[in-house]
Order: C-alpha cells, then structure tokens, then sequence
C-alpha cells in the first residue's frame, strides 16, 4: 500500500523546490540534478498553489479526532516541510508532485496545509483543483492516523512557458 502523506524529505526538498528556476540556468548542481533525475521530474509541468484542510481520526471509521497525530504532522511541516511524489495516487494516478511548506490548527480535528502542487498531465491539475474533488480516507503510518483531505483551494496556477 503507498503512503501519500509519509514521505519527508526535509530540508532537502525546500532547497530543491525553491530552486527549480536556478537548477535550469545551473547544470552543474549535482544536487538539484540528482533530486530532479531521481523524481522524473517532467520537463513541461503544470502546478498550482493554494491552502487544504485535512482532518484526522484515530481510525478508518473517522470518529474521533487525532489530535495528537494532527499536532505532530502539523509540526513536523513546519520544521521539515513535505515532498509527497506520487501524491494522492490513489486518486490522480502517479505523477502528481505536492509540496507542503506550512501547516496551521484550525479546529480540534482539522489541520490547513499551504501547498504547491506539479504534474506534466494537465487534467491531474485540473482534477486536484476542483472544489467537488473528493478523496477516500488514507493511513499516515508515520503519525498513525487516518487523514480525510478536503478540495484543494487552487489560488494561482500555472501552465509551460513553452508547450511541447
Ligand atoms: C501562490 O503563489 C503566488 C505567486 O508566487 C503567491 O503570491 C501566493 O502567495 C501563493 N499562494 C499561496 C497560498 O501559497
Ligand atoms: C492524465 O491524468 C488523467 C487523470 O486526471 C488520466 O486519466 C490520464 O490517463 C492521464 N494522462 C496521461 C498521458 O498519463
């Protein structure tokens, strides 16, 4: 079974992303290089940025709310951030790249995640920002919780400077 939300790369993955404009115009990175050729990154991405909810439960029944395992994987985005390849696979199919830069508590049962989000297949973009999006529950092993994300709120995207 993936794990959508599991994956931390750290410090690693806010140099990377904060630096793609620079990995083009910086062939000899061997870091960026490496990060980018071991994603597949496309070379023609769509994306998007904007703000989630997520809420989490103790189980797959969604009754009780995790706090513990919100306040954990809230914090950890923050000291670390989050690089998710393969996002959502379950519902996008592979290919989708999230970025979780910031996380906030917003209730009890419910955390707000800022995210950046790419892919090389328009409709996958378009499918992550629609409003009706729905997506089923998911295991976060790493804080032992069941999240139940929300729509993505898309506030600005973007398209290939250059199509292919
Ligand atoms: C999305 O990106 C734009 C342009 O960089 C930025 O001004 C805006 O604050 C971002 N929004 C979020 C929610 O991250
Ligand atoms: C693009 O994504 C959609 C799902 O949004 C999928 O149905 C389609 O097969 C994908 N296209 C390619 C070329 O992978």
């Amino acid at each position: 079974m993936f794990s959508p939300r599991s994956i931390a790369l750290g410090a690693l993955s806010l140099m990377f992303m904060g630096s793609t404009c620079s990995a083009m115009q910086v062939p000899e990175s061997l870091l960026l290089d490496s990060v980018a050729q071991s994603l597949a990154l496309p070379i023609y991405t769509w994306s998007a940025n904007g703000t989630h909810n997520a809420k989490g439960y103790t189980t797959e029944k969604a009754d009780v709310a995790d706090v513990q395992g919100l306040f954990e994987d809230c914090e950890n985005i923050n000291l670390n951030r989050k690089l998710a390849t393969n996002f959502r696979s379950d519902v996008f199919g592979p290919g989708v790249i999230g970025f979780f830069y910031k996380c906030e508590k917003i209730s009890h049962d419910t955390n707000m995640y800022w995210f950046t989000i790419s892919s090389g297949n328009r409709s996958q973009i378009d499918q992550l920002c629609d409003p009706n999006q729905k997506y089923p529950i998911v295991y976060d092993k790493q804080h032992d919780t069941w999240f139940v994300d929300e729509p993505f709120d898309c506030t600005q995207r973007t398209s290939p400077s250059i199509l292919p």
